[in-house]
């Protein structure tokens, strides 16, 4: 414990000497906030979720198994309609799942991706974990898997609620949508849709006259087309158990009318979460398709082994993706080994819920979209 703060202060100095002037402006006050083992962080006010993962970790679970059992209650919940079954209807009306389990201690990681037919996709991913050395299974053969292995299934992952929300945005000549640069004109008609090919020709010009045209000549913009945050949230949790085991999970049924076959962050290590027990953790939310292309967890962790403190490794992350995507809308919270936590977000207002052992109940954390 004593040569801890000499090598933070090492690391430190080497980070400067490299005019990296981020790294090193360390909150004393903050870093010392004594770790109460155990404790459980999650995205979003998603309370149950937490409180059980808390009663599976006080009872002497590991972090890997009080982690999915949080994430399996929100998917039973359908957290905000955005986790689990009966939610984010794909552009065929079909519910699909994406989830991930990591083990900080081993670093080993079950996911699937675009699983249909089995509500349980965070325990089809710690099978994953648990019975192949494969990391992510996906689509129907992820489904076969685990109900080889156990898992009820097949079911219909669909509800009223989901094929009337389908329904309405048929009706509603499909949008919106997240096509771009195809005939006919994504932003006001259906598919099929085709590529415009002859970009330069006055014709396909005149077919081509959508915004995704504009959007393509404009550059690498995201824009959400109105999306709104119900359409694009994920639980990503964090458990550190009594022995200082990390383990995360995410769950997540991904971005409501996508194209059937899209898998979004939750599934992919270091996007939308990340853990290493010698570190800390990290779980992220928001527009997966962006945030997945720069591992912002990954990044979070990474920063955090090199001697940032949370709150300026995950403002980082969040920086390094809004530099080339100014309006993406994402968050994410940080937590580092010992329980020193903090989140970031751009675009929304975040909040993430945070339990540790000494603690009557769960707290939520309100995170502003911040300039930084
Ligand atoms: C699944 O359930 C939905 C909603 O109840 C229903 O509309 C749909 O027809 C079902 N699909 C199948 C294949 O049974």
């Amino acid at each position: 414990m004593e040569i801890l703060p000499f090598i933070l202060f090492f690391t430190c100095s080497l980070a400067l000497t490299q005019a990296s002037q981020l790294f090193c402006l360390q909150d004393e006050s903050v870093s010392r906030v004594p770790l109460h083992k155990p404790l459980v962080i999650s995205t979003w006010p998603f309370v149950e979720a937490v409180e059980m993962a808390k009663a599976a970790v006080e009872g002497g679970a590991s972090a890997l198994d009080a982690v999915v059992d949080g994430c399996t209650t929100c998917e039973n919940l359908r957290c905000d309609g955005s986790v689990g079954y009966g939610g984010s209807p794909d552009e065929n009306g079909e519910t699909t799942l994406d989830a991930m389990v990591m083990d900080g201690t081993t670093m080993n990681v079950g996911a699937v991706g675009a699983l249909r037919f089995v509500k349980e996709a965070i325990r089809a991913a710690k099978l994953v974990l648990e019975y192949t050395e494969h990391t992510l299974l996906v689509g129907d053969q992820a489904s076969a898997f685990a109900v080889s292995l156990g898992l009820p299934g097949p079911v219909n992952l669909s509800t009223t609620d989901s094929m009337q929300k389908w329904s309405t945005w048929r009706k509603h000549r499909c949008q919106p949508n997240f096509w771009e640069n195809v005939l006919p004109d994504c932003h006001t008609s259906c598919g099929p849709y085709r590529p415009c090919q002859d970009k330069s020709s006055p014709l396909e010009l005149g077919d081509c006259s959508c915004d995704c045209w504009k959007r393509m000549l404009g550059g690498g913009m995201s824009t959400m087309k109105g999306i709104g945050r119900r359409s694009h949230d994920t639980i990503s949790m964090a458990v550190i158990d009594k022995d200082g085991r990390i383990a995360v999970g995410t769950s997540t049924n991904g971005a409501t009318f996508k194209i059937p076959g899209r898998v979004g962050d939750g599934p992919i290590v270091g996007a939308a979460a990340y853990a290493d027990d010698d570190v800390g953790a990290c779980g992220a939310t928001g527009d997966g398709d962006i945030m997945m292309r720069f591992l912002p967890c990954y990044q979070v962790v990474e920063s955090m082994r090199l001697g940032l403190e949370p709150q300026l490794a995950a403002n980082d992350a969040i920086s390094r993706i809004r530099r080339k995507y100014p309006s993406f809308i994402g968050a994410l919270f940080a937590i580092n080994k010992d329980g020193v936590h903090a989140g970031a977000a751009h675009g929304w207002t975040f909040q993430y819920s945070f339990w540790s052992s000494g603690m009557a109940k769960v707290k939520i954390f309100t995170v502003f979209p911040e300039v930084f």
